[in-house]
């Protein structure tokens, strides 16, 4: 049994922790290879395959965790046995240790015959985040495993919706081939402010409910307006190279909105479809400029994680 599950890009600039969208680019899968009863619950990962199998530890590993996590919860005594295929880029912001996760309880889920519901997975899976960033999110793991856009509209206890716009937005997922300090996730999140004065909140407050409409509704240039963030990206911004020019650069090239993906160094980029070629080629020239090299890929919104065989 073999489950996939697709990259995604969390925050959106205003929607921090609460929004995210799944994206075609890449994916992960885990299949389960072994099953028995054993006397406590137990993960073992078995292989790591894949163009970013080296770059995952098999111990510290999300997805161990989270099935972990789950056959606990759920008083289930079985050794599992699980082989990974790394197929998204690692620590770039594209929930790469979100959708092994999420891969690893749907499948495991399936061969077990334990029903969940949608928050159950999302979850059992956002536990496996506190390995790689310290603390329980579920906004990737949400996208990963529902598809399309997700927004948490409550967190404890977990309340999420799915949505599926009008209209397919196109991205442009921008990785600066930069190495990510050790525990990323986690110092990126350290350095965000813990007090915000009320009219930053309130401005936030307003691309975020930007956001959500142009999401929902498919009005890509008001989507656009609501990706800027005054609280979060303005701390991380250090860990991102270039991210100002490149933010003004593209916009200026016609794209419509721009935010640092997930945890970054990668950004994410609204566009049309008769400005992609011009913003991408205007993207490019701000690191060539600067000797960093950069992929740049188009992305489409991806569907849920799914039962591969
Ligand atoms: N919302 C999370 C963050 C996503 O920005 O820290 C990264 O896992």
């Amino acid at each position: 049994m073999k489950a996939r599950a697709y990259c995604s890009s969390a925050n959106l600039g205003s929607g921090f922790d609460l929004v995210a969208v799944a994206l075609n680019t890449f994916y992960d899968e885990v299949a389960v290879v072994d099953y028995k009863s054993s006397d406590k619950p137990e993960v073992e990962i078995v292989d790591i395959k894949g163009p970013y199998g080296e770059e995952v530890p098999r111990e510290l590993n999300t997805a161990k965790q989270a099935v972990e996590y789950m056959l606990r919860d759920k008083k289930l005594s079985y050794k599992v046995c699980l082989e990974l295929w790394k197929g998204i880029p690692v620590e770039k912001g594209l929930g790469s240790s979100a959708a092994s996760a999420v891969a690893a309880v749907l499948a495991v889920s399936k061969v077990l015959g334990v029903e969940l519901s949608r928050e159950e997975a999302i979850s059992y899976a956002g536990e496996g985040e506190v390995v790689s960033a310290g603390t329980r999110h579920y906004d990737s793991v949400a996208a990963s495993y529902l598809g399309h856009v997700v927004v948490l509209y409550n967190l404890n206890p977990l309340k999420v919706l799915h949505i599926k716009p009008p209209v397919d937005p196109l991205f442009l997922i921008v990785l600066p081939q930069v190495k990510a300090p050790l525990r990323k996730t986690s110092i990126v999140r350290s350095i965000i402010p813990r007090k915000v004065p009320l009219e930053i909140h309130v401005r936030n407050s307003a691309r975020l409910a930007a956001l959500i409409y142009g999401l929902t509704t498919g009005n890509l240039s008001v989507l656009g307006e609501g990706m800027f963030d005054e609280i979060v990206e303005p701390a991380r911004e250090v860990y991102v190279p270039l991210y100002r020019r490149v933010k003004r650069t593209a916009l200026t090239a016609g794209a419509k909105g721009v935010a640092i993906s997930g945890a970054g160094p990668s950004l994410i980029v609204l566009v049309n479809e008769e400005k992609a070629v011009d913003v991408e080629k205007a993207i490019r020239e701000v690191y060539e400029d600067e000797g960093i090299a950069v992929e740049i890929k188009q992305a489409r919104l991806a569907p849920p994680a799914y039962i591969v065989d």
